[in-house]
Formats: structure tokens, C-alpha cells, sequence
């Protein structure tokens, strides 16, 4: 049953196991997809074996780890088609593309269920961009784009979704949104945030902070320098 959850927090709703089961499923999409938080949008570009290209918004891009540099992705349980999985099943090789402000109503048109044979970069009039090593198509109008590998396709028993592990290949950016640090600036290249499965928002920073320590209070770090400790990039 809906209702408020204890005295604590008389003022707050509580929905329960059994009150999700019970939603009419698209209120429960709606309803779940909200609760991650705020995700990053990324068209996801491909090809399949024979050269077509494929051009798919997802919202579940995770950092896997640095070194190496790992990024993964879920994807759908295999009911109806996917080409995005299939693609990258097939080639190995995959991009990510970040949405920008610019772009966000077609960004959100390439999760349209297209035949496999209509690319999506065409019905939404996004632009392809084609990189001499990468077989995988570029987004043109992306300010952050990156080049992965598929390296591990990890099967979720509890709900049939899938999470691809991708090496990071190439990654290329605009110079002027990369701070001494390595850190880029997402807000400065206008890469935008997603939340649920249809809400698209502007991302402002508050502030980047000191590397935290017990023994050391946090400080404010300098915009366009990052962390004044940490050592000079290798370019
Ligand atoms: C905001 C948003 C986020 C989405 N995130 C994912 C996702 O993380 N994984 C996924 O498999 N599908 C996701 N989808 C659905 C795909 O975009 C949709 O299934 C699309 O048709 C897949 O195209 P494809 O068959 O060409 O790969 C998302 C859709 C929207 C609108």
C-alpha cells in the first residue's frame, strides 16, 4: 500500500516491493527508471557486418574502471530485435556519443524501433563521422565522443539484461573542456543529463572538490586546473 512511511519523515511517500508489482507497467517504467538518479545520455554507433550503420540512445553508460579504461553498458533483454547488441556481437567495435543540448529531440528519436535496414542516422539527420581506425560511425555533431572494444558481455541472471564491457580505444574532445588534471568539463562541452526515460536536463557544476582525507578539511579547486596536488598531465 502507498503511504507515509514512519513518523521520521512524516512527509515523505513509501511505496513498497508489492506496490511496484502492482503499477500498470508503464507507470512502473516511469516509476523505476527515475530512481538511479540523474544518468548520461550516449548514442551508442555501430555497424553491422555488412557496413550498415545503427545509431541508439541509451542512459546506462557506467565508469567499470581506469586502468584499464573500462566503460560498460547494459542492454535489453533479446525479445524483439536489437541491432546496437547484435552490432557490436558481430564487429566488436562500438561509440559512444555524448548528447548535447543541441540535439537531445533526436537523440531521443533513435530509440524508435527502425528496421534494421534504416539507419538512424538518417532518419533523425544526425551526421555520420567516420574515423580512418574505427569501423564503428561517429556522431558529427558530438563534442565527446569515444572508440570501444567489446572485451566481456557479462549475462544478468535476474533479468535477462545484459552489461558489455568496453575498452576505451580513442576519445576525442574539444581542447578547451580538458582542466590540467585530466578532468574533462561535461557542463563546458554541453554534454546534457537524463533522468527516467524521457526527461532531459542542463547540467550545471556547483563546484569540484579536494581529494577527500580524514585528517584534511576540502578545499574549492581552482576552475580550469583541477586539483593544484596532482601532477601535471602526460599529453
Ligand atoms: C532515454 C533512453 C534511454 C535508454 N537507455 C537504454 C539502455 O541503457 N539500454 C538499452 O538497451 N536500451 C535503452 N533504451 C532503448 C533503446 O534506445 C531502444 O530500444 C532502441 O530502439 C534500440 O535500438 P536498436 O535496436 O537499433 O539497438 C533507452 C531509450 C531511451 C529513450
Amino acid at each position: 500500500m502507498t503511504g507515509t512511511l514512519s513518523s521520521k519523515h512524516p512527509d515523505l511517500e513509501c511505496v513498497t516491493r508489492d506496490d511496484i508489482a502492482a503499477m500498470d507497467p508503464r507507470e512502473r517504467v516511469n516509476f523505476v527508471n527515475s530512481l538511479p538518479g540523474f544518468k548520461s545520455l550516449i548514442l551508442v554507433g555501430t555497424r553491422n557486418g555488412a557496413g550498415l550503420p545503427n545509431l541508439s540512445i541509451i542512459s546506462t553508460a557506467i565508469h567499470l574502471g581506469s586502468d584499464p579504461p573500462l566503460l560498460g553498458m547494459i542492454c535489453r533483454p533479446a525479445k524483439v530485435e536489437r541491432h546496437t547488441y547484435e552490432n557490436i556481437k558481430e564487429t566488436g567495435t562500438y561509440t559512444f556519443n555524448h548528447v548535447h543540448e543541441s540535439f537531445y529531440p533526436q537523440a531521443h528519436q533513435t530509440s524508435a524501433r527502425y528496421p534494421r535496414e534504416i539507419s538512424e542516422f538518417t532518419s533523425t539527420g544526425l551526421t555520420e563521422f567516420h574515423h580512418p581506425e574505427v569501423t564503428a560511425p561517429f556522431v558529427a555533431e558530438a563534442n565527446l565522443r569515444i572508440a570501444l572494444k567489446l572485451v566481456e558481455t557479462l549475462p544478468v541472471q535476474a533479468n535477462g539484461v545484459t552489461l558489455l564491457v568496453g575498452e576505451v580505444i580513442h576519445v576525442f574532445y574539444p581542447t578547451a573542456i580538458r582542466e590540467r588534471d585530466g578532468y574533462l568539463d561535461l557542463g563546458e562541452a554541453g554534454t546534457i543529463a537524463g533522468a527516467g526515460l524521457d526527461a532531459y536536463y542542463r547540467a550545471n557544476r556547483l563546484d569540484r572538490l579536494s581529494y577527500a582525507k580524514p585528517d584534511r578539511p576540502l578545499t574549492s579547486l581552482e576552475r580550469g586546473i583541477g586539483d593544484p596536488e596532482a601532477s601535471p598531465p602526460i599529453r
